[in-house]
């Protein structure tokens, strides 16, 4: 394979082709790079660039310089698989790297595009273009780094490029796992000591420890990653065993109510079986009913009592059974802290929820920030409200506070059982990506 480089600046490329693996790929003669100068294409006096049509700021360009490019290095080494830079291109994953690289392993030519500037007239990528990359959600100077980066990437998949075949396909972002610790000699440096597990030659138990810890930082480190692969239940149920404890309380009292007022909301029953049955999907450990209302505690005890009763509610429905069983009646946020505290031996970290976006709040968190409340090693009470929201009281007593939930409308009345159900799977639910 030849790979042609279409750059205004190949010195940049020297050093890079001349180190290492791709070094070494090129004297097995397994992949060869020809760098081409833009410059080249210019007719002396003639600028490479040109304004674009619109009034916008930059240059861009001009579409006549990359065709010329195209022609001559397509005379050279025959027609091109042709690859652009772009932060507007699709992002570049180990995963689609992948993809990326079964589509142009039997090619004999390739060609990168790496631009400057504001980039280069859109007429090119869509003349010319088989993928457009984007290395990530942010924007370098130029097309350079990406190009070095995306051949990085790509030729450890060419077979011989890499020493070791095993490593390419164990490596993080490969599987559902990302990679484990590892540890070379000396045993102890600056007081650190190598597990002793990884010393004892006992490989049953090197590899469980392994997989461990590979599970474990994937769970706390890069959860988006994880949820976005296709897991078996046994690896599944291996990453749930990382995840904090999770409970939700519904709270009927501490709430907004329609007048202003703060007080207390009435319980209905479809919010208990619906509340307890998403609770159940998500693996919530307890569903805290919160009100101090006797009437009202009375009446969804009965409730309870039917379906939590194994040999009543378990036979007619023991999947409701099971959902139920996780319902506590709670008479104030107190007692939910204190039973947690009491069953996981360290107090919750409360995330509250909130319909109302609260500008400069800094406690809000997007349902891409479990790190942030994981990292604290407790476990998690999700706190949902009622009637018209949790009142302030409720809400100082939140160490995060989850984005409200919006869809592309004004409309924003959702029930709670709705967005209990969304809470949880936008937190903690799957959101496959292959
Ligand atoms: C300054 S950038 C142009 C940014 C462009 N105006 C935009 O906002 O999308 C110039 C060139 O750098 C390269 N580039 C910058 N960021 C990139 C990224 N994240 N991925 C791939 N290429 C990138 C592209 O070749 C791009 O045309």
């Amino acid at each position: 394979m030849n790979v042609s480089i279409l750059t205004l600046f190949p010195e940049l490329y020297q050093p890079f082709l001349q180190t290492s693996l791709l070094k070494r790929a090129q004297e097995k003669k397994l992949v060869s790079f020809s760098l081409h100068n833009m410059f080249d294409y210019v007719e002396p006096k003639q600028r490479i660039d040109a304004p674009t049509f619109g009034h916008s700021s930059g240059m861009l360009i001009r579409p006549d310089v990359i065709e010329q490019g195209i022609d001559e290095a397509e005379k050279q080494f025959g027609k091109s698989f042709k690859i652009f830079l772009s932060p507007q291109g699709s992002k570049l994953t180990q995963h689609s790297a992948q993809e990326l690289w079964h589509k142009v392993a039997s090619q004999k030519h390739v060609m990168l595009f790496a631009s400057r500037y504001e980039g280069i007239d859109a007429r090119v990528e869509q003349e010319y273009a088989d993928e457009i990359i984007s290395v990530g959600d942010f924007v370098v100077m130029g097309g350079d780094i990406p190009a070095m980066l995306l051949l990085e990437c790509l030729l450890r998949y060419m077979p011989g490029v890499v020493g070791k075949e095993e490593s390419v396909t164990l490596d993080s972002f490969s599987g559902a796992f990302v990679d484990h610790p590892e540890y070379t000699k000396p045993v102890e440096w600056k007081g650190r000591v190598v597990p002793e597990v990884l010393r004892s030659g006992n490989h049953g138990a090197i590899a469980k420890w392994r997989q461990e810890k590979s599970v474990e930082l994937t769970v706390k480190k890069h959860f988006d990653w994880m949820r976005s692969c296709l897991l078996t239940s046994e690896q599944r149920d291996l990453a749930s065993r990382y995840i904090p404890s999770h409970y939700v309380a519904l709270m009927h009292t501490g709430i907004v109510l329609k007048d202003g007022r703060i007080g207390t909301t009435s319980i209905t029953s479809i919010d208990v079986h619906d509340i307890a049955r998403s609770s159940a999907t998500y693996n919530l450990k307890h569903y805290f009913l919160v009100s101090p209302l006797v009437d009202q505690k009375k009446m969804i005890q009965d409730l309870l009592d039917f379906w939590q009763e194994k040999e009543v509610g378990g036979e007619y429905n023991s999947d409701r059974h099971e959902a139920m069983n996780r319902v506590i009646m709670a008479d104030g946020l107190a007692d939910v802290i204190a039973a947690i505290e009491k069953k996981e031996g360290k107090k919750p970290v409360i995330l509250g929820t909130s319909a109302k976006f609260a500008p400069g709040e800094p406690r809000m968190i997007s349902y891409h920030d479990q790190e942030k409340v994981w990292s604290h090693d407790r476990p998690v009470l999700i706190l949902l409200g009622t009637g018209h929201g949790m009142a302030e009281q409720l809400m100082k007593q939140c160490d995060f506070i989850l984005q409200p939930i919006q869809g592309f409308s004004r409309f924003n009345h959702l029930s709670v059982r709705s967005a209990a159900a969304i809470i949880f799977d936008k937190w903690l639910g799957f959101a496959l990506q292959k």
